[in-house]
């Protein structure tokens, strides 16, 4: 096992949640309460920062820690644990000493505004894969907002190197979230592409292929930061805010990278588009007020009313942007950050008109619905509770009853919920939901196998550390 990065005296005044762990485990038997269904068979791959200093420098931006992979496999009741950080260039250069940030982070003195520059894409954006996973092709992969993925062995969390999707669309971001479309077997994304005449291209990936094939081509206002996308069964739809990425604003000497390209410009509102799959046509483009959204939670064509339902966490604002800061994070407790709304669109394409309604009271974030449900009408949804003090907590909202069900545990932060649902089970919620969660005072984060239909926690398996706070993964099944 290679020798991981030693902690320094900086980290260890911050909390756990953004401190490096020393130790990357293989394959880890954990301590379990409780216990893991017999039928959960597969491999939960996580993806997140783990790693915050380079020499004696801190990242100025939580999106900007290096990426740590974590894999937590379930076989027969039993759970083994993995983390390993990407052996990416980034975490080269940050092990020499070096920060090549991307998002917050002021990079090297003069070069700066080629690092500025170049993490648009142009000509050598960062390969810090740390927001998401998929399986592309057979090949897993770690992806970022700048258009590099890095391929890594689902078993042994070993970096494979860069992968590359067989064609040429243009990108100079591009979406970590790719929406994985069960029914049709194939993934969907977009790129951003910076310009004369700013573009979204939004593709499709089929089922054994690395071949992104376009979708559509959009006039992108802006353009816009956009984090995340869905689907229906007919329809890709994004969230234009006025979050904008301005190339100017970049060249400013007092900039410390992308986040200060982002520009809020709320008299731009905020535009829906909805698109057809089939023809890449605009089927419609509705603004609305100025809002600011990271995640989609699902979206589905109501047949009856001839709607399209989109269901999103939404902020007033582009406050959570930088709220996400070291600086904020590294402060006493948790910042004052911004709660996510629960809303519901509905959207009619003849009329033109755009229903908008609030559907759960608290704060959610990092939203799911079970994998068979993406695309079609969903009864519920997963997320992280965020308005309480000291704690975050899981929320499921039932959207027939119009009610929701919360969990918390004093002093514990529960990352993203991923539900699982049992093979065979008659129900949307027969089966476990999936997080793991940081016990700050015990300094300890522990696998929580939830009840997808009560939230009762069924086992909890202590992980050997305190992992710093993830982003997103997946549920693989055996
Ligand atoms: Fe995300």
């Amino acid at each position: 096992m290679p020798a991981p990065p030693e902690r320094s005296a900086v980290t260890d005044s911050v909390a756990p949640g953004f401190r490096a762990p020393s130790t990357e485990y293989d394959d880890h038997q954990p301590t379990v309460e409780g216990s893991i269904p017999e039928w959960l068979s597969g491999t939960l791959l996580r993806n997140g920062p783990g790693l915050f200093e380079a020499g004696d420098r801190r990242v100025n931006h939580w999106f900007d820690g290096l990426a740590m992979l974590r894999r937590y496999a379930f076989d027969a009741g039993e759970l083994r644990y993995s983390n390993r950080f990407l052996r990416s260039d980034a975490y080269a250069d940050a092990r020499a000493g070096q920060l090549t940030g991307q998002f917050g982070t002021d990079t090297r003195g003069w070069r700066r505004l080629v690092d500025t520059l170049t993490s648009l894409g142009l000509p050598e954006p960062t390969d810090n894969a740390n927001v998401h996973v998929a399986r592309v092709d057979g090949e897993y992969i770690a992806l970022t907002e700048a258009p590099r993925r890095v391929a890594f062995d689902p078993d042994t969390l070993e970096t494979r190197g860069e992968f590359r999707f067989a064609d040429d669309l243009p990108e100079h971001i591009t979406a970590a979230h790719l929406v994985r479309d069960p029914h049709r077997k194939e993934w969907i994304g977009f790129t951003t592409e910076f310009g004369r005449r700013p573009q979204y291209h939004i593709y499709r990936v089929p089922a054994g292929s690395r071949r992104r094939e376009p979708v559509a081509s959009l006039d992108a206002r802006g353009p816009a930061y956009i984090h995340d996308c869905s689907i229906t069964a007919d329809h890709v739809l994004l969230v234009e805010s006025p979050l904008v990425l301005s190339v100017w604003r970049a060249l400013d000497p007092r900039s410390q990278g992308a986040i200060d390209m982002l520009e809020w410009q709320p008299d731009r509102g905020t535009r829906l588009l909805v698109v057809d799959r089939e023809t890449g046509a605009l089927v419609a483009e509705p603004t609305l007020p100025a809002t600011f959204c990271f995640h989609h939670v699902n979206a589905f064509v109501d047949g009856e009313a001839g709607e399209i339902v989109l269901d999103l966490i939404e902020f007033p604002n582009n406050e959570i942007v930088g709220a996400m800061s070291m600086a904020e994070l590294d402060g006493e407790g948790f910042p004052e950050v911004p709660d996510g709304r629960l809303m519901r669109y509905r959207i009619d394409p003849a009329a033109g008109t755009v229903d908008r309604s609030r559907r759960y009271d608290g704060g959610m974030e990092l939203p799911r619905v079970p994998r068979a449900v993406t695309g079609r009408r969903h009864r519920f949804a997963y997320g992280q509770a965020t308005h309480r003090e000291g704690q975050n907590g899981v929320v499921k909202v039932d959207f027939e009853t119009g009610t929701a069900h919360e969990w918390w545990e004093e002093s514990v932060f529960v990352e993203e919920p991923i539900p699982v649902q049992r093979p065979g089970g008659d129900s949307e919620d027969d089966g476990v939901v999936l997080a793991t969660a940081l016990d700050v005072d015990r300094e300890r984060t522990a696998l929580l196998v939830f009840d997808a239909e009560t939230l009762a926690v069924e086992a909890r398996a202590w992980l050997p550390h305190a992992e710093p706070f993830g982003f997103h993964g997946r549920f693989f099944r055996d």
